[in-house]
């Protein structure tokens, strides 16, 4: 697609769908229509762009002129929509996960050479200033050799706040394995190193019983977990999420000869840079703590929300599309920090026992996992199959489903 005229988006889910649409037309796309089955929302969000509204996934695949779609749908229903997208000609931009079973990680990947479309996984989190810094220093050997890393996603809710985004005792909020939310833990350390999983050890942390939140509400899963990831080349990777207390994301590299890290306090922006320098001749500070400059488009990526990671997102994919190429968190990367999720939750039921990663970029393994579908999604799970939480079926007691539904209602 050579001409830089807007792409033809069409956005799926209107409530993160929103973001998309903020950053659309700097982008180099027209939104052109909204898909949201609570028709309110829809109209809502299309109304604010000019754009046509549909409650009916299949209406928006046939909007005439469609050239590309953004999955903000449920957390754990993308990889079927892609396909059906995929599969109507579209470039499709996913939020997390790309899927939710390793099965359905096949068939995607395979839906993706089939199309010869551009997929993009949406991870946000790697083009925020620090970690586009980090990646130019790796890069540039400023650590030498990736050796270990630390990767955190800590987002804690209020019970109000959190029956505001699970609205209803099935919402994926409520179930969701605590292993599944890692990719904006394990996306940082993979764009910075260029390095890939190839297998976990999970560990889940359960709700305290003094959790003054927690049981207010609603819950069949648990709040947080913490992965050890084997990274290809022998680096260890420790990925922290999901709901702790203590707000904030944060990145640490260790190398060969140095460590760099995204600042805890402060600036987000914010890198420090420590290299000892220790048998090998001093060519600079031992340490540096710095506001890098945005290596591109820093005006619009400044504007956008999760520190500009919503902008390069999509920016990237207008790029893919119009290069015929695919991006850097093409399909490959997406399933495979999914796959961390999948795989952590199965670890950490065989009490943090280590389990490949598979590698689906290989024909030979997605014919070894095309069948597999093991899920503890409770609308899902086959008999045998696991409950989302660790501590095995948990049912909502009457008074949590009452107290959802007094704060659902006052906050209406
Ligand atoms: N990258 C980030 O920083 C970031 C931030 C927020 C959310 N997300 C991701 O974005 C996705 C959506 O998040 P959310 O908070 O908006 O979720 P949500 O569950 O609150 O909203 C999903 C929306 O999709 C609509 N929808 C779902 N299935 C549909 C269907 N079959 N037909 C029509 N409409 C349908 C729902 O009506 C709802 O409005 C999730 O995967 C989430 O993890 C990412």
């Amino acid at each position: 697609m050579a001409s830089d005229r807007p792409i033809r988006l069409g956005v799926f889910g209107a409530r993160r769908g929103a973001a998309f649409i903020a950053q659309a037309a700097a982008c180099g796309f027209q939104v052109v229509a909204v898909c949201d089955q609570d028709g309110g929302a829809g109209r809502s969000a299309a109304a604010g762009c000019g754009a046509s509204a549909y409650a009916d996934f299949d209406q928006l695949l046939r909007h005439p002129g469609l050239e590309a779609v953004v999955l903000a749908n449920y957390f754990h229903q993308h990889a079927p929509f892609a396909v059906r997208a995929l599969q109507a000609g579209l470039h499709v931009i996913s939020e997390c996960l790309a899927c939710a079973t390793v099965g359905e990680g096949v068939a995607l990947i395979e839906a993706v050479e089939a199309s010869g479309r551009t997929y993009a996984f949406a991870e946000n989190y790697p083009y925020m200033l620090a970690n586009q810094e980090m990646r130019r220093l790796y890069q540039a050997g400023c650590i030498g050799t990736f050796v270990y890393g630390e990767g955190e996603y800590i987002h804690p809710m209020g019970a109000e706040e959190f029956v505001r985004h699970a609205p209803r005792a099935d919402h994926w909020r409520t179930w969701l394995p605590a292993t599944y939310y890692c990719t904006h833990a394990l996306a940082p350390l993979m764009f910075i190193t260029g390095t890939w999983p190839e297998s976990v050890h999970g560990f889940v942390l359960p709700a305290a019983a003094d959790d003054p939140c927690w049981h207010q509400v609603p819950h069949t899963g648990d709040p947080a977990s913490c992965i050890l990831v084997r990274m290809a080349g022998g680096a260890v990777v420790k990925l922290l999420q999901w709901n702790l207390r203590g707000h904030g994301n944060w990145v640490r590299v260790h190398g060969s000869r140095g460590l760099m890290e995204k600042l805890r306090h402060g600036d987000p922006g914010m890198v420090r840079l420590v290299r000892e320098q220790l048998g090998e001749e001093p060519d600079g500070p031992t340490e540096q703590t710095y506001l890098p400059r945005w290596p591109e488009a820093g005006e619009q990526a400044a504007r956008a929300g999760h520190g500009g990671g919503d902008f390069f997102t999509l920016w990237h994919f207008a790029q893919a599309i119009r290069g015929g190429t695919q991006p850097f968190f093409d399909v490959h990367r997406g399933v495979a920090m999914s796959l961390v999720g999948i795989q952590a939750h199965r670890s950490a039921l065989a009490g943090a026992a280590p389990v490949a990663v598979p590698d689906l970029r290989r024909r030979e393994e997605r014919d070894r996992h095309r069948h597999d579908h093991w899920s503890p999604d409770p609308a899902r799970r086959q008999p045998g199959q696991p409950w989302p939480s660790v501590l095995g079926e948990i049912t909502p007691t009457p008074a949590q489903l009452a107290n959802a539904g007094r704060m659902l209602a006052a906050g209406r």
